[in-house]
């Protein structure tokens, strides 16, 4: 090139060539090493890898499987570079092995500990229950590498449901009321007279009508009658079978907001549920100094259409997703894993997954 020719050139065309290499050749390096340590402390650029994460799921949970076909994690849910497999013969090349919990604790599966355990594979230990149903957890010590719950301080955090922000302000529905013939509803098929919802929705009945559905009561209903049933109902007694940190099911999400009711909640404390849900979209049983108060204040609200309506201005902005798929779960794992810190053992995860609130 006549550039390189030229004598007012600070350099030669060899001594540029050395000048362009070497720095090349040091990034070349950067990134190989990166590479090796894991990808750990490379979240800082997008275009790294080609390389795929393979995580194994072990056994699928309550043993219903569902299809892998294709590239799952990008076809379904927009992430590249996971591969999501259940073939066990996939152990010795997998990056993280997922362990769902339930069938570990029940004895139907079992830890491949027989197995030498690959340099730099991860363990994981995957759950939707509350601690009360995990069972004893002690066995596991020093097993596993990282947790995938529902818990905001899991590795991987799987809630049952989410806020998302609407891009544009929705509308404002008039009348909130319409249809509604039901002051309170509850559904609730596993009735346990010791829970301590239950001992709040007979104190509350007492106060003012609970339409009760479902098994307890012999009226089950269908999925498919589940939200029209609950639309129209004002209030919906959105109660945890456990109070558990961060334990906020469908119940919430789906029952309660996408079936049109005002949730009354029981479960966390109210600042678990205000850190994830808007304010003025649920009632909290702590609000009260008794449930006979929450009864009286429920009856109230239904009087006062204004004061009920604000219970909806929420949906002007937000929208509600479900999480009801164990592949987006697992997918999860490969887009968080870039903000997961890579050398990580649970000494003791009975006492994680017990720990107070
Ligand atoms: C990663 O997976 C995709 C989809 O299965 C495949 O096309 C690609 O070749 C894989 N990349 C590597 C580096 O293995
Ligand atoms: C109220 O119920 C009627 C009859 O079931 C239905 O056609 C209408 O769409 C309902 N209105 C709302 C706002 O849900
Ligand atoms: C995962 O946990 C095992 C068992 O405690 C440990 O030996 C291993 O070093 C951990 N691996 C990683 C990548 O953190």
């Amino acid at each position: 090139m006549v550039w390189f020719n030229s004598k007012r050139i600070f350099c030669s065309p060899m001594k540029c060539g050395i000048i362009l290499t070497v720095p090349c050749c040091v990034f070349w390096l950067f990134i190989q090493i990166q590479w090796l340590k894991g990808n750990e402390g490379f979240s800082c650029c997008h275009w790294n890898t080609g390389k795929n994460l393979t995580i194994l799921l072990w056994h699928w949970p309550f043993e219903i499987p569902y299809s892998l076909g294709g590239d799952v994690c990008w076809d379904l849910y927009r992430i590249p570079h996971c591969k999501l497999v259940d073939r066990r013969s996939l152990f010795p090349s997998a990056d993280v092995v997922v362990f769902h919990n339930r069938e570990l604790i029940q004895g139907s599966q079992k830890l491949p500990t027989e197995f030498p355990r690959p340099r730099g594979q991860r363990w994981a230990w995957m759950s939707l229950e509350p601690p009360h149903h995990n069972g004893n957890l002690q066995q596991f010590a020093n097993i596993f590498n990282m947790t995938i719950s529902y818990r905001r301080d899991a590795d991987i955090t799987i809630p049952y449901g989410e806020l998302l922000p609407l891009e544009s302000e929705g509308s404002l529905v008039e009348d909130n009321s319409v249809n509604k013939s039901s002051l309170v509803c509850w559904v609730v098929s596993n009735y346990q007279s010791h829970h301590k919802r239950s001992r709040v929705f007979k104190e509350l009945s007492a106060v003012v009508p609970v339409q009760v559905y479902g098994n307890w009561k012999q009226k089950p209903l269908s999925s498919k009658d589940l939200l029209p049933t609950i639309s129209r109902c004002y209030f919906y007694l959105a109660f945890e079978n456990s109070e558990a940190k961060d334990y906020i099911t469908e119940k919430l999400w789906k029952n309660a907001y996408q079936g049109g009711a005002v949730p009354v909640v029981l479960g966390p404390p109210m600042s678990h549920y205000k850190d994830v849900a808007p304010p003025n979209s649920f009632i909290h049983i702590d609000e009260f100094k008794s449930v006979k108060e929450m009864g009286q204040y429920l009856q109230q609200v239904k009087e006062d259409k204004k004061r009920y309506a604000e219970y909806f201005k929420w949906k002007q902005h937000w929208m509600v997703r479900l999480h009801t798929d164990w592949r987006e779960r697992l997918c999860k794992i490969c887009s968080q894993d870039n903000h997961l810190s890579q050398n990580k053992v649970y000494s003791d995860i009975d006492a994680w997954d017990k720990a107070p609130i």
